[in-house]
């Protein structure tokens, strides 16, 4: 049976992932810093994959690429931390996304810590610290389930956007 005219336009799986490389580049989505620590190494990437899961229990889902040390670390973490960009955090977001080596990125921004060692970022525009609960592999990354057992928030200027490979902020739309 006919899935329709778009799938008839993709004839190979080549062209579907491009495809969807071209229509995830033009997702907006709010950029984060996800920290955790497994007692030995702390660590922070950045990361826009994070999605709320559930309102009962209060839960996140974060997908994070299974060649990062952040994966690595998380499989032995008991805890971690979504730190929600704002618009003045783009230089910080790029540090975490690599132009920084992991063991000088926290010298860049306002860190602290929590009393089991979780970095969090000052002046994000939220702090949501998580247990994690599960992390279930899928293709190249892993889903990992957190359930939120704390919350912290700034005054700021609104969140820090990724789009087209480029960063930018949202602005209200006027009826
Ligand atoms: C805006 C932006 C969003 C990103 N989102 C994710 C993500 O959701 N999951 C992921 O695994 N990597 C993501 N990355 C890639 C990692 O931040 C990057 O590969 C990181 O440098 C690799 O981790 P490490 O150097 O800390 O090992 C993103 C990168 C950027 C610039």
């Amino acid at each position: 049976m006919s899935q329709g005219s778009a799938l008839e336009e993709l004839p190979n799986s080549v062209d579907v992932r491009s495809a969807f490389r071209a229509a995830m580049r033009s997702y907006a989505a709010t950029v984060t810093v996800v920290t955790a620590s497994d007692g030995r190494r702390r660590h922070g990437m950045t990361a826009t994959s994070v999605t709320s899961l559930s309102l009962e229990p209060p839960s996140l889902i974060v997908c994070i690429n299974q060649t990062t040390l952040l994966h690595d670390i998380l499989l032995s973490a008991r805890r971690f931390c979504v730190n929600v960009l704002t618009r003045d955090h783009s230089r910080l977001s790029a540090a975490f996304s690599g132009a920084v080596p992991p063991e000088q990125r926290f010298e860049l921004g306002e860190w602290k810590q929590t009393a089991d060692g979780i970095d969090f970022l000052v002046d994000a525009q939220t702090r949501v610290f998580c247990r994690k609960v599960a992390m279930i592999p899928f293709g190249t990354h892993s889903i990992v389930i957190g359930e939120v057992d704390d919350i912290g928030s700034s005054e700021t200027a609104g969140p820090l956007l990724y789009r087209d490979a480029n960063y930018c902020v949202s602005v209200p739309q006027v009826a």
